[in-house]
């Protein structure tokens, strides 16, 4: 079993979005139980709209002896939506006490670097917890040389004084609209069918989800 947390002390830079898709294509080879540890409980609304129709198993819980013994739960993942706000600390502490696997999502802009890496140097580096980056909300419209510059700040860490690079999955997730929607309509990406629509999320989903599996498999390997 192992518990992966979706961080960044940032709103809006798509934690829940992350947490709810990718627990969607995982449950597709596994099984998967999405804890929302978030006060604002803006998960638990998406999946109280989704009811019966979710793939996986959801629950909320923001009792920090409760999530003590998430470790104890009978699945493959649990998925952990967490708070973007900086007053939610303890919350925070407490369940990556427990964590095996941090990602951070980050849209490819500079002004929202910095905010994510402080998550990273403050909760998740000190506790030896290995972590990847998503870029999220990637826009193509105007070809892929944003993209790569940004990818290149993040793998050589040129933007931050005397810093090596920080870890990224390869795959990304592209701006899409029919993500807008979803936690209105209570849906997660395998509830679509390939349209011009849905068609980037699906396969940017699937892709991130195969990459983290594989990045766990080849773990095992090593270990
Ligand atoms: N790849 C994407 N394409 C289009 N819209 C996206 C994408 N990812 C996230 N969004 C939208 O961005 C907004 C913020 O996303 P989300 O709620 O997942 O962020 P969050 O980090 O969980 O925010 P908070 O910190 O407030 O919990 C939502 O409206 C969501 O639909
Ligand atoms: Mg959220």
């Amino acid at each position: 079993m192992r518990v992966l947390a979706v961080v960044g002390q940032k709103g809006g830079i798509g934690k829940s979005t992350t947490a709810m898709n990718l627990a969607a294509c995982m449950s597709r080879s596994s099984s998967v139980a999405v804890i929302d540890v978030d006060p604002q409980a803006s998960t638990t609304k998406w999946a109280e709209r989704a009811g019966e129709d979710l793939p996986f198993d959801f629950t909320s819980e923001t009792d920090i002896s409760m999530l003590s013994m998430m470790r104890q739960l009978d699945y493959d993942v649990v998925i952990v939506d967490t708070p973007g706000s900086l007053a939610d600390q303890d919350v925070l502490s407490a369940l990556l006490d427990q964590t095996d696997y941090a990602i951070a999502p980050l849209s490819p802009s500079f002004m929202e670097i910095e905010p994510v890496q402080r998550t990273l140097q403050d909760f998740v580096i000190p506790r030896g917890i290995p972590y990847r980056v998503l870029m999220n909300k990637v826009d193509l419209r105007d070809g892929k040389g944003d993209l790569e510059s940004f990818e290149e700040l993040l793998d050589t860490g040129s933007f931050f004084d005397g810093q090596v690079g920080i870890p990224r999955f390869r795959n990304y997730i592209r701006q899409a609209k029919v993500m807008k929607m979803m936690p209105l309509q209570g849906t997660v990406i395998t509830d679509y069918t390939d349209t011009r629509n849905s068609r980037a999320a699906i396969s940017d989903y699937t892709s991130v989800a195969l990459e983290l599996m594989n990045l766990w498999a080849r773990e095992r390997k090593t270990a």
